[in-house]
């Protein structure tokens, strides 16, 4: 039977968030907010990525819940269970049978040159498994189960997406065609939100200091009392030039809130002071996070609902991910007729 054409021509988006704490403004602006846009022009996929996160050790009771709360957030940030596939990696096994036939396709030199891995490795001296190690290949069988396009990231894991570039044209190369070769997409417009305590680092969730980051689920009070901290300088003057890193940053967010340019924003703070700017930028993060966080709310109270949503992505997704799977069993020499 023939498909309606824009179901065959739509190109495939896959991306996902370790759910290892509390999302930030930073996930927001800069993942998130993108992944809502692209789901109406893409077969997207967007999971929460809890199989990565032990990595690092975690609370067991923890991760469940976290796992479930972001996905819900997910939802409350406008992704629609209708439009995209949401699901929780741990889910959809798939990912842990593909993950082996990759991991032999992919060097140890490779792996060792990532410079997540340096990163985390010196952070979690006492705990560098083999999992933190090999990491990449497990993210890189997440993009090329769904044969995805356009992956949607961080500046920061741009190397894991060339390195599964790297991985699929080398298995394609050795056993025929069988994985699209994805592209990572990094947004151009609020894709960089700093620490407000530190500017010149990204805004993180892991950072130590609270009053370095907006979590989305940040009381209103707290929003407006993080951006009155927020470290500016003494010039005094509002311009957007990031060299000044700690008034670009504010003027970077409440620009992405509006979903204006810094230039367009700039301009409307001109002899206006640093309070002024901190307070508008709070007014602004505090107005587009209160109905995302009454959304979540009401989501979690849902739990026969939420847990419908859950079970149904991940059918949605193993439906997808088993006939890549099929197909690289049996291209590496493995019978394939029981899956
Ligand atoms: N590694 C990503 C991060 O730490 C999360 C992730 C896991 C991911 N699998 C993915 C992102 C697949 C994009 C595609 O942020």
């Amino acid at each position: 039977m023939e498909q309606p054409i824009t179901q065959v021509q739509k190109k495939t988006v896959l991306s996902g968030i370790q759910p290892t704490s509390r999302l930030t403004l930073g996930n927001y602006l800069g993942a998130l907010k993108n992944f809502v846009a692209m789901q109406e022009d893409y077969d997207s996929y967007y999971m929460v990525a809890d199989m990565h996160a032990i990595t690092v050790r975690q609370n067991a009771s923890e991760l469940r819940k976290r796992s479930i709360e972001i996905l819900a957030l997910y939802m409350a940030c406008g992704l629609d269970p209708e439009k995209s596939t949401l699901f929780i990696q741990s889910h959809v096994p798939e990912h842990a049978m593909l993950n082996w036939l990759m991991c032999c396709n992919t060097y140890m030199g490779e792996l060792s040159r990532m410079t997540q891995f340096k990163d985390k490795s010196a952070k979690h001296a006492d705990n560098i498994n083999a999992g933190l190690f090999t990491y990449p290949v497990l993210m890189a069988c997440d993009i090329l189960l769904y044969q995805a396009n356009y992956i949607p990231v961080g500046a920061d894991q741009k190397q894991h997406v060339e390195l599964t570039r790297d991985i699929a044209e080398r298995f394609n190369k050795a056993y025929g065609d069988t994985f699209t070769i994805p592209e990572p997409f990094i947004p151009k417009v609020g894709a960089r939100i700093m620490s407000l305590q530190d500017p010149t680092s990204k805004m993180s969730k892991s950072d130590p200091n609270p009053n370095g980051y907006i979590s989305m689920l940040d009381e209103p009070e707290v929003i407006v009392k993080k951006l009155k901290r927020a470290v500016t300088d003494s010039e005094g003057e509002i311009t957007p030039n990031p060299e000044r890193a700690g008034v670009y940053n504010l003027l970077s967010i409440y620009s992405a809130c509006l979903g204006k340019t810094i230039e367009e924003t700039a301009a409307e703070f001109a002899g206006e002071n640093y309070g002024t700017l901190k307070t508008r930028t709070a007014d602004a993060v505090v107005s587009m996070l209160e109905p995302i966080q009454a959304e979540y709310k009401r989501l979690l109270s849902e739990k026969d609902y939420l847990g419908e949503v859950i079970r149904n992505g991940a059918d949605k997704a193993r439906a997808r991910a088993v006939k890549t799977v099929r197909k690289a069993y049996h291209k590496v020499g493995f019978d394939s007729y029981k899956l």
